[in-house]
């Protein structure tokens, strides 16, 4: 592995030099994200690491799976840090386009993703997880990685990249990463430096909720469960709870009764002012 970090704008000189390391054999990682790189971003690289021989992490702030405009436009953009991290993380090469290289022409797609896209985030970010599978469609069709990395933070769109690759017929191991949280439990995320001092000492409730939910299940059923976090939770002035849902993780159907040898997932969105933020964890796995 070289330790100078190339730096691509375009997809065809990026994918040159890749068509180049392939036929030497080597295997590549693909990091998808959208800068603002933390340690949960710099885990995935070094997961990558491990498991191929070359690394690349895309950066790009994809304008179409904002479905809000004033949080595109206050979405944290460090480019400078970004790949200063990313060298330092020993990743072989940043893909950095821009918007006119990611989309010369407009897009149209829409992909069927059946109750996936329906529930959860999809109810309230109307077009967010088309916008996401169409620019890591895109990724992948430029990259061709043999692995790609994604947080389990993000667990329902994990569902959905995975139902994208299954669609577009890619070849890729999807790997999901277990989320990176801050010493107080907080999920690491690009968002959480928009939170003010009060809400950031508010905001591990969150988790403390997820903790909450994992203990009552089983014993419990979902709806008193889903009653005593949100009420946990919404007594703090800083956070207001968007949803919480315990799914199936496969289906995303929800959790009808918590049984011991079931898999599930307790989902949650809070509001804390006009950041948002989006947390998970297992329970009764
Ligand atoms: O999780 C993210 O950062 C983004 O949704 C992704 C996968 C990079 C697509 O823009």
């Amino acid at each position: 592995m070289s330790s100078i970090m190339r730096v691509f704008k375009k997809r065809d000189a990026l994918g040159e030099w890749l068509r180049q390391e392939r036929s030497a054999g080597k295997t590549v990682g693909l990091v998808p994200t959208m800068g603002a790189l933390h340690d949960g971003h710099l885990g995935l690289v070094n997961k990558a690491r491990k498991e191929n021989d070359v690394v690349v992490c895309s950066i790009f702030v994809n304008p179409i799976q904002f479905n809000n405009p004033a949080d595109l436009k206050k979405y944290p953009r460090t480019p400078d840090s970004d790949l200063a991290l990313l060298a330092s993380a020993m990743c072989d090469a940043a893909f950095c386009p821009d918007e006119k290289e990611m989309y010369p022409e407009k897009e149209t797609r829409v992909y069927d993703f059946g109750h996936l896209d329906k529930v959860m985030e999809g109810r309230f970010r109307h077009g967010h997880f088309n916008g996401v599978a169409i620019v890591v469609n895109k990724l992948f069709s430029i990259i061709q990685p043999h692995r790609a990395y994604f947080g389990e933070k993000d667990f329902q769109q994990l569902q959905i990249i995975k139902a994208m690759a299954r669609i577009e017929g890619h070849d890729i191991m999807i790997v999901g990463c277990p989320t990176h949280r801050e010493p107080d439990g907080l999920a690491s995320s690009s968002r959480n430096r928009r939170l003010s001092e009060a809400q950031r000492r508010e905001a591990p409730r969150i988790y403390q909720g997820l903790q909450m939910a994992a203990q009552m299940c089983p014993g419990h059923p979902p709806n008193t469960i889903k009653k005593k976090i949100i009420s946990f939770i919404n007594a703090s002035a800083e956070l207001e709870v968007e949803y919480f849902e315990m799914v199936r993780p496969d289906t995303l159907l929800p959790v009808k009764a918590c049984v011991p040898c079931k898999k599930a997932i307790a989902c949650i969105a809070v509001h804390a002012g006009s950041v948002r933020l989006i947390d998970n964890l297992a329970i009764n796995s």
